[in-house]
């Protein structure tokens, strides 16, 4: 009956084998990725198409890229994964500072520019459960972006609902001419962040106004939940390796953020059609290159942060449910891939638990039972 899952085969959908082929991309040379153990599948290569991105993108790669020795480039892989490693204990390691950073900035909700991507026929298995949760509580902070009218939406949202006049294909083209149409309403409204999530992820605004507080937002900051939750084995990598550039991503199924500095700066390859020009440009995805141009174009890092949870993750060992920025939910061999929390709705009433979690956070909202008795 439940069908508002995130991909088709849970954790083997395309967005999956995605995530992995452009973790780590190049400039000269298509990269497979080994599995953990080394024995697995190789995933989808990349497409060859990246190759080309090198010859354009002036700052991405050296001249000398091709005639780099294969020594040199496995030093330097060895060193990058290193190095990923110790970022990632930074990010999940069990040594916790307590409570977090003091902000840095005042922020408030009306600096937020929330858009969420999503397509006509999830109007009403998705959209409608965000719009009771989340977003009802968030409306001027959040924008619709769609492939089609929808009288009954459009009445809920007015002007928040963006056609953007997308095909409602789920392919590459289709998907960077969603982001491509965020990016721009984005930068007209001149907001401090610009944050994207997808139309199965709840988004728990507090929690995301006091992790951006951590930042500046006129600096250059990208933030979200690397695609990969374990280095790349680089064993994997050096068979293939003359790679040059080499960039992580958010994965966009999980939430990404972006300052209104990096936004601007990304304006060359991402305002005005330059967007799907550039995704065009690597073959990859919507997430992939927005990683691309900030990690692999501007030299601004991925922030790491463990508060954004997609679908592809075991949302069951989710704990802390209040303090995550964003959660998803869906399915996996036939059984639902959910956080983990004990009602007010049973798992029949509320199967993505988006409307439990919304209680749990904000008992008074309107389709809430209140507050639990003392
Ligand atoms: C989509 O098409 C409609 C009708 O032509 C137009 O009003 C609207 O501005 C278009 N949307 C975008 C994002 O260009």
């Amino acid at each position: 009956m439940w069908k508002a899952a995130g991909g088709p085969k849970g954790s083997s959908s395309p967005a999956a084998a995605a995530a992995v082929t452009c973790l780590l991309v190049t400039g000269t040379l298509l990269v497979t990725v080994g599995h953990r153990g080394g024995a697995g599948p190789v995933e989808r290569p990349v497409q060859p198409a990246v190759a080309a991105a090198s010859s354009s993108s002036s700052s991405s790669s050296s001249s000398s890229s091709s005639s780099s020795s294969l020594l040199e480039s496995s030093k330097a892989f060895s060193t990058y994964f290193r190095k990923l490693t110790r970022e990632r204990r930074a990010v999940s390691g069990p040594p916790r500072r307590s409570g977090p950073p003091a902000p840095v900035e005042r922020l408030s909700a009306a600096d937020l520019f929330i858009a969420v991507k999503t397509t006509g026929r999830y109007h009403r298995t998705r959209l409608d459960l965000l719009l009771d949760t989340w977003i009802s509580a968030n409306m001027q902070q959040t924008f619709v972006f769609t492939d089609g009218e929808d009288e009954k939406l459009r009445e809920r949202m007015g002007a928040q609902l963006i056609n953007t006049n997308c095909s409602a294909a789920h392919n590459r083209q289709a998907l960077s001419c969603k982001m491509a149409v965020e990016y721009d309403t984005y930068i007209q409204s001149g907001r401090k962040w610009f944050c994207h999530v997808d139309d199965d992820n709840y988004v728990n605004v507090g929690s995301l106004l006091k992790l951006l507080s951590q930042h500046r937002h006129a600096r250059d900051v990208y933030l979200g939940r690397p695609s990969l939750e374990r280095p790349i084995e680089a064993a994997g990598l050096l068979a293939a390796a003359h790679t040059q550039a080499r960039f992580w991503f958010a994965t966009g199924g999980a939430g990404f953020c972006l300052s209104r500095g990096l936004a601007l700066k990304m304006q060359p390859w991402a305002s005005g059609g330059a967007f799907a020009a550039t995704a065009d440009h690597i073959r990859l995805p919507d997430d992939c290159t927005v990683g691309y141009i900030a990690e692999a174009l501007l030299g601004v890092s991925l922030t790491r942060s463990p508060l954004f949870h997609s679908h592809l993750e075991n949302l069951g060992l989710v704990s802390d449910i209040h303090n995550q920025v964003t959660l998803s939910y869906g399915t996996v061999e036939n059984s639902r891939n959910t956080v983990s929390l004990r009602g007010p709705f049973s798992a029949e009433e509320d199967p993505t638990r988006f409307r439990s979690v919304h209680c749990l956070l904000h008992p008074d909202a309107a389709r809430c039972p209140g507050p639990p008795p003392l």
